[in-house]
């Protein structure tokens, strides 16, 4: 019996240390190990970057010498299996990308999402995903003995980042395990994954987590993007509130073709404020779309920022992380949002262990105003899901009337004031 609680306590230790040596550490340039610059970004289309020029946003990247870049998803997009291989090979022979891969104090990690999965909006049913994982993970040069490469769920992991461990990055797969769009539609994760996800709660080092996620987390008022399933996002807020006295979250997320800095200063009520930066558009933006941003804003009502707080240009991430090894409260990071010309326009300094940016969450409006649309999106998405071209019709619809109203009323305006001037 003793012989048998010994040989399995052996047991344990051995996996504890496999799991600790598993555990990937991004070393930093600072000998300390407290200072670590990161960026992240996402969607890059090698088509749509000739437009722009020979040299891409990676360019500037390279620039800012980083510890670690980081794809949030949509390295390549990948409309046809067939040629995945070769868009892959074009992201990664972009002469802006081949300087970061040259760059050797930066290293390179990366998940993806929607397109470098290879399929608009794809979920499990994705046909070829053994396949794409291959690829995927040969472009981001993971090892071959990598688990990454047969674990359950897809190709999430974690690092942490510096040698302090007390910062650790942690990078979800929403796409392998992903239910299809549809009324019972729940699961974004998969068990494995939740079960893996719940003991990175748990490592005692860490005491800040930076999540990824592909798609946004927060926004559940918005009609065209694509959106965390209410339940597994319920089951990722009530994860966050488990273990809110020991680690504090910050979301990272891509995909929508812009950027923006979100907050959730209250009504997910896990303990503290919950802030989630996007960027997305490395070689494209809804700042070159031939929408005007009235209409583009007609889909982002103002839940969890405000206009000020979103950029419609092509755009990364530059996450400045000053780690505090004496006190965790107070370990800051600097998020900065950087345009194509390497202007510095949104930025925001999270102090996770306190929240010390309420300024910043005051300021966001007042959302009880928006509960009618939110209400209407649950009920939508809740019951009358495969009427959903009914719904995009009539959007379409009122988009079309509330534009005919703002031309007709320019228009009269814009008469009569001449009518006045003439006069
Ligand atoms: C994918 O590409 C191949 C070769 O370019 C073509 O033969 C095939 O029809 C394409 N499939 C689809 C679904 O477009
Ligand atoms: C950190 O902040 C919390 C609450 O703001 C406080 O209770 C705690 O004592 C602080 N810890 C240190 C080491 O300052
Ligand atoms: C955060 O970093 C950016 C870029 O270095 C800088 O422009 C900005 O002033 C910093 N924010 C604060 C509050 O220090
Ligand atoms: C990069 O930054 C420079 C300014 O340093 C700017 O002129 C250029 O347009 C930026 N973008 C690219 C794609 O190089
Ligand atoms: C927020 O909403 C409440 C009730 O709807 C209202 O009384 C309050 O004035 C609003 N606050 C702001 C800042 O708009």
């Amino acid at each position: 019996m003793k012989l048998k609680k010994m040989q399995k306590l052996i047991l344990i230790l051995f996996f504890n240390l496999l799991l600790r040596q598993c555990q990937q550490i991004i070393s930093t340039k600072d000998e300390a190990g407290n200072h670590i610059k990161f960026v992240f970004a996402s969607c890059f289309a090698f088509d749509r970057q000739q437009k722009h020029g020979p040299v891409s946003l990676f360019h500037n990247i390279t620039k800012h010498n980083p510890d670690v870049f980081a794809w949030i998803g949509d390295a390549a997009y990948v409309y046809n299996f067939t040629q995945a291989q070769q868009l892959f090979d074009s992201t990664k022979n972009d002469p802006g990308y081949q300087k970061l891969l040259q760059n050797v104090q930066t290293k390179i990690i990366g998940i993806w999402d929607d397109h470098d999965y290879g399929v608009n909006d794809g979920d499990r049913l994705h046909k070829y995903k053994e396949e794409m994982r291959d690829i995927f993970l040969n472009f981001l040069k993971e090892p071959k003995d990598s688990i990454r490469r047969t674990q359950q769920d897809g190709i999430y992991t974690s690092y942490y980042l510096g040698q302090s461990k007390q910062v650790k990055l942690v990078m979800l797969d929403v796409r392998y395990s992903r239910d299809p769009y549809g009324k019972e539609a729940a699961e974004m994760l998969g068990e494995a994954q939740w079960i893996w996800l719940d003991k990175e709660f748990q490592d005692e080092n860490a005491n800040i987590i930076l999540l990824t996620s592909g798609i946004q987390v927060l926004p559940d008022d918005r009609l065209v993007t694509e959106y965390w399933y209410c339940q597994s996002r319920q089951r990722l807020f009530d994860l966050f509130k488990k273990y809110k006295d020991k680690k504090r979250v910050v979301i990272l997320s891509g995909d929508v073709h812009f950027a923006e800095i979100l907050s959730e200063p209250d009504s997910i009520q896990i303990g503290y404020t919950l802030f989630e930066i996007t960027s997305s558009g490395i070689s494209h933006s809804l700042g070159y779309s031939k929408y005007p941003n009235f209409f583009i804003n007609t889909f982002l009502p103002n839940t969890y920022n405000e206009k000020k707080h979103r950029l419609f240009d092509l755009n990364y991430a530059v996450a400045d992380i000053q780690i505090d090894l004496t006190n965790k409260n107070n370990t800051k990071i600097n998020f900065t949002i950087y345009d194509k010309h390497e202007n510095p326009k949104l930025s925001t300094i999270i102090q996770p262990w306190e929240n010390k940016n309420e300024q910043l969450t005051k300021t966001f409006l007042n959302r009880s105003n928006h509960y009618i649309i939110r209400f209407a999106l649950h009920a939508f998405r809740n019951y009358f899901f495969d009427y959903s071209y009914i719904g995009a019709l009539l959007i379409v619809l009122i988009i079309i009337i509330i534009k005919t109203v703002k031309y007709l009323i320019n228009y009269i305006f814009k008469t009569s004031c001449q009518k006045l001037k003439t006069n």
